[in-house]
């Protein structure tokens, strides 16, 4: 695991937007795996700054998104998918047919995760992932003691989940969605790259133990300490409960250019 800690989420956002544009360069026809929530929305708005600006082509890329809540229509305003379109898609140039996102309508919930699969797999694997990462935990909705080997399937999100997204929902606990569907731990550690961020003061505990912490299924990231390329990008405040710190800054301090993107 690589741990780069930044001074603020935009400057953060910047670096692993770095990271994912020099993937699209070099590989046109990349797979990514995209996350939701308020974490990689300034992440966003750099690809959509370096689309308009650079020229970062989305043409060719093609795309899978972690998870999706279970009985949101696709055009309810707190689904996932419309959350894709109106904070990326809609301002890249990414072909829609290349677009994929858990239908959370589905009536055959156990054939559309296999069918998902079998999709990542077809597209030849996700290059990069990208990933939020719960207050308690979790990486896309796996809750604590989700199997290391688990696959695309549905999840019930726990209490807390349910309480730190009720805020999506206008406070509304009540409202927010008890099932979804979400990648596996074991997808997500298939992925060639994956990229972690998280910023803010609430993170800093799921943070600590996830990067430092023991490798438990009760914290579902700390399984990315055996991925072979993570990356975690934290602000100060996510990164404030960390014992090696100065380290992580030592080392990121140290590299060569070609090396901070790679
Ligand atoms: C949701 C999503 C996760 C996301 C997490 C954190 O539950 N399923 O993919 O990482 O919340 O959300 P936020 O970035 O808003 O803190």
């Amino acid at each position: 695991m690589e741990v780069i800690i930044s001074d603020t989420k935009e400057s953060a956002s910047r670096a692993a937007a770095q990271v994912v544009a020099r993937l699209v360069r070099e590989k046109p026809d990349a797979v990514l795996g995209l996350a939701t929530g308020s974490t990689p929305l300034p992440l966003y708005q750099e690809l959509v700054r370096m689309h308009r600006e650079e020229g970062l082509d989305f043409s060719r890329v093609t795309t899978f998104n972690l998870d999706e809540y279970i009985g949101l229509p696709r055009d309810h305003e707190q689904s996932y998918h419309s959350f894709m379109w109106e904070n990326l898609f809609s301002q890249i140039n990414i072909d829609p047919v290349r677009v994929h996102i858990p239908d959370g309508m589905t009536d055959d919930v156990p054939g559309f995760c296999a069918a998902y699969e079998s999709k990542i797999r077809e597209a030849g694997g996700i290059d990069l992932q990208i990933l939020g990462i719960g207050s308690d935990g979790h990486i896309g909705f796996n809750e604590p003691g989700s199997s290391f080997a688990s696959r695309t399937r549905i999840k019930t999100l726990t209490q807390r989940t349910v309480e730190d997204n009720a805020r999506f929902f206008g406070g509304r606990g009540e409202d927010v969605p008890r099932h979804c569907i979400t990648m596996g731990i074991g997808t997500i550690m298939d992925a060639r790259v994956n990229l972690l961020l998280a910023f803010g003061g609430n993170k800093a505990d799921a943070i600590a133990a996830s990067v430092e912490g023991p490798v438990a299924a009760i914290v579902p990231a700390s399984i990315l300490q055996h991925h072979p390329n993570a990356k975690v990008f934290v602000d100060e405040a996510a990164a404030s409960k960390l014992k090696l710190s100065s380290y992580y800054r030592w080392v990121y301090d140290r590299k060569p250019d070609w090396q901070k993107n790679a």
